[in-house]
């Protein structure tokens, strides 16, 4: 297990007194910056119906979907390049939830006139084999059709001050492409002298996702936008453009076509195995971990059942119980749960507010995040929190279970 494998995965207890603690000397590092308006700052994760404008096949096993956004909502939809939305919708009886990521520029930096009118949000979704929510997209989506999306979330967004100047590299496998997509429109319509390396690996050129976009990217910015495919199970021109990235290859990328001592932000998003040797690699030749941000959509491991929210627990007069308190929405709320249920504070916190927000239930999309207030939790996964988070106190609700007596968690923040 690597140092990055034990950072991710926090079993430590975390305390509510020392997370004030750092939270208050950090008061100011709001997460994602405060210069984009309502995208950056805390915006309560909700679910808002909207209705598919557009299907667009983009792979024989990948769509992108287009929402329109009512005038409105504009304000609700307003994001950040990086940033993910959830979408809902009941498949065999049972609600299923699944995390996006946003693969168009936001308005502002894709050119588009001001002003809410006409307003759309983005997604790319391929198909997982055996996948619920992927399969039925494929051929379930149509245009016209009415799904919930929930607000745009997550900090998987830049964190340079300003785009100016700026080299921005990513690496993407498969549908890690999605954010970056946003990403490297964003930084290079931003200055006349932003660059953007993209190192996308697949397993043929069959499946490349936004073939025709990338190509079109490379039009617009010949000069400033470079992007090297990576194919796996095909011959390119160029052997080091050929077959699986593993640590040899990526160094010879990062050396002949990266330049890392060039760039001043990474973005790593792809299977948790190509994103830790990413961070790995770039750890060992110096590049400072601040400035890579990287994004998982699952796991990696296999075979395992997609955690569910909402596990019915009984609470019984005679049994010894921990007490949750939270604020969502300015609304604070309280709920007990049995020590021996060990469930997560979301599991519990649903009891009593249904609309907690939460996407994946495993760690990943950190939908569920709130920072902790008072009390202990111990947090089984964390695959989302980056270290700031962290030490800023805040926790995924989904994957922490109480330790204090009373645990106080506020989702606004
Ligand atoms: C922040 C974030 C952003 C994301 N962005 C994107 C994006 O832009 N594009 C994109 O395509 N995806 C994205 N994802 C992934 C996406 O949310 C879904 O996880 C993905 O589409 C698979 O969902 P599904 O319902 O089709 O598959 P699931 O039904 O959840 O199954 C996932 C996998 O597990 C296997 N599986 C399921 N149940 C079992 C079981 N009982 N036993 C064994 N195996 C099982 C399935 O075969 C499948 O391979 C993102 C995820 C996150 C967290
Ligand atoms: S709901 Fe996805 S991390 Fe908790």
């Amino acid at each position: 297990m690597t140092l990055w494998h034990l950072a991710a995965r926090t079993d430590a207890p975390a305390t509510g007194s020392e997370a004030e603690r750092i939270a208050g000397a950090l008061l100011n590092s709001v997460v994602g910056g405060s210069s984009e308006g309502s995208a950056t700052s805390r915006r309560r994760a909700r679910f808002h119906t909207l209705t598919v404008q557009d299907v667009r096949p983009l792979t024989a096993d990948a769509i992108e979907v287009t929402f329109a956004v009512p005038d409105d909502l504009a304000g609700e939809f307003d994001y950040l390049a990086g940033q993910h939305v959830a979408l809902r919708t009941e498949l065999d009886g049972h609600e299923v939830r699944r995390s996006y990521s946003l693969c168009r520029p936001p308005r502002r930096s894709s050119g588009a006139a001001s002003g809410p009118s006409g307003a759309t949000v983005s997604v790319a979704i391929k198909r997982d084999q055996g996948g619920r929510f992927s399969t039925w997209a494929q051929s379930g989506l149509h245009a016209g059709d009415r799904l919930d999306v929930m607000s745009p979330q997550g900090t998987f967004t830049s964190a340079l001050a300003a785009l100016d100047e700026a080299h921005v590299a990513g690496i993407a496998a498969g549908s890690g492409i999605t954010p970056l997509m946003a990403l490297a429109a964003t930084v290079l319509s931003r200055s006349e002298s932003s660059r953007f390396t993209l190192v996308y690996t697949n397993r043929r050129a069959t499946d490349v996702m936004f073939l025709d976009d990338l190509a079109d990217l490379k039009d617009r910015y010949p000069t400033r936008f470079a992007v090297h495919h990576v194919l796996t199970r095909e011959q390119r021109s160029a052997p080091l453009l050929s077959g699986r990235i593993d640590e040899q290859r990526l160094r010879g990328i990062l050396d002949a076509l990266v330049l890392p001592a060039t760039v001043d932000e990474w973005f790593l998003c792809g299977p948790f195995d190509l994103v830790q040797l990413c961070r790995d690699t770039l750890a060992d030749i110096g590049v400072e971990a601040a400035h890579v941000r990287y994004e998982l959509f699952t796991t990696g491991e296999p075979g395992q059942e997609r955690p569910e929210a909402g596990r019915p627990v009984e609470v019984r007069e005679d049994e010894p119980v921990r007490t949750i308190e939270f604020t969502l929405d300015g609304q604070s709320g309280s709920v007990e749960t049995p020590i021996s249920a060990n469930e997560s504070i979301l599991n519990a916190a649903l009891r009593v507010r249904p609309d907690v927000p939460f996407a994946c239930a495993g760690g990943v999309c950190g939908t569920c995040r709130a920072r902790l207030v008072d009390g202990s939790v111990t947090m089984t996964e964390n695959y989302a929190l980056e270290q700031d988070e962290l030490d800023r106190g805040y926790v995924l609700t989904c994957q922490s279970h109480p330790t204090s007596e009373r645990v106080v968690v506020d989702y606004d923040v």
